[in-house]
């Protein structure tokens, strides 16, 4: 099943495995069965899900969650959210970099290290709430992309745990 912590205003659970994180957010919004300041992770995904439909593939090694919020914004300014979220894992990135790679945002949710992307994000509405599901390569990174990819392993940071990273980016976010 999944291991439930806290990490200053969040709960979160983590699951060995999952279709997909952001499915399963969805899923406990739509039975009531979850609530504001949620985060749900895995440690792979067997149908991970990106933008436009594309398939997010999900190894064991990189990290994989969905936070779930219910922002009292409008509706307008809720797509900000995903700027705002590459924001908080970029600086998280920053903490795991020996100084001398870029880290760059790609409007309005992609995070490119050298030009290659290294993270994406999947914001999705449902209701009140608002499910924003992040993944982040870390020791690998798809090979048939369209755009170019990257993992932080092969671009030289510091080892990444990825309790560690979902934590500063919680901290940040
Ligand atoms: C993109 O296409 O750039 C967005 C990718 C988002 C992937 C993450 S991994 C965790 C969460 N669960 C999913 O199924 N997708 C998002």
């Amino acid at each position: 099943m999944f291991i439930r912590s806290y990490h200053q205003n969040f709960s979160l659970d983590h699951y060995p495995e999952l279709i997909s994180t952001s499915s399963l957010a969805l899923e406990l919004i739509r039975s009531h069965q979850i609530n504001h300041n949620h985060v749900i992770l895995t440690d792979e995904q067997t149908g991970g899900r990106g933008r436009l439909g594309k398939d997010w593939v999900s190894p064991i090694g990189n990290l994989y969650f969905s936070l779930v919020l219910k922002p009292k914004k409008l509706v307008t300014e809720i797509s900000e959210l995903s700027f705002l979220t590459a924001v908080a894992m970029g600086l998280a990135l920053v903490e795991f970099s020996l100084g001398d790679k870029k880290i760059n945002h790609k409007w309005p949710n992609d995070i490119l290290i050298d030009g290659k992307k290294v993270a994406g994000i999947l914001l999705e509405k449902d209701a009140d709430f608002v499910v924003l599901g992040v993944g982040v390569n870390i020791n690998s990174h798809p090979k048939n992309t369209n755009y170019p990819a990257c993992n932080l392993e092969e671009q030289g940071f510091k080892i990444v745990d990825k309790i560690d990273l979902l934590k500063k980016f919680l901290n940040n976010f």
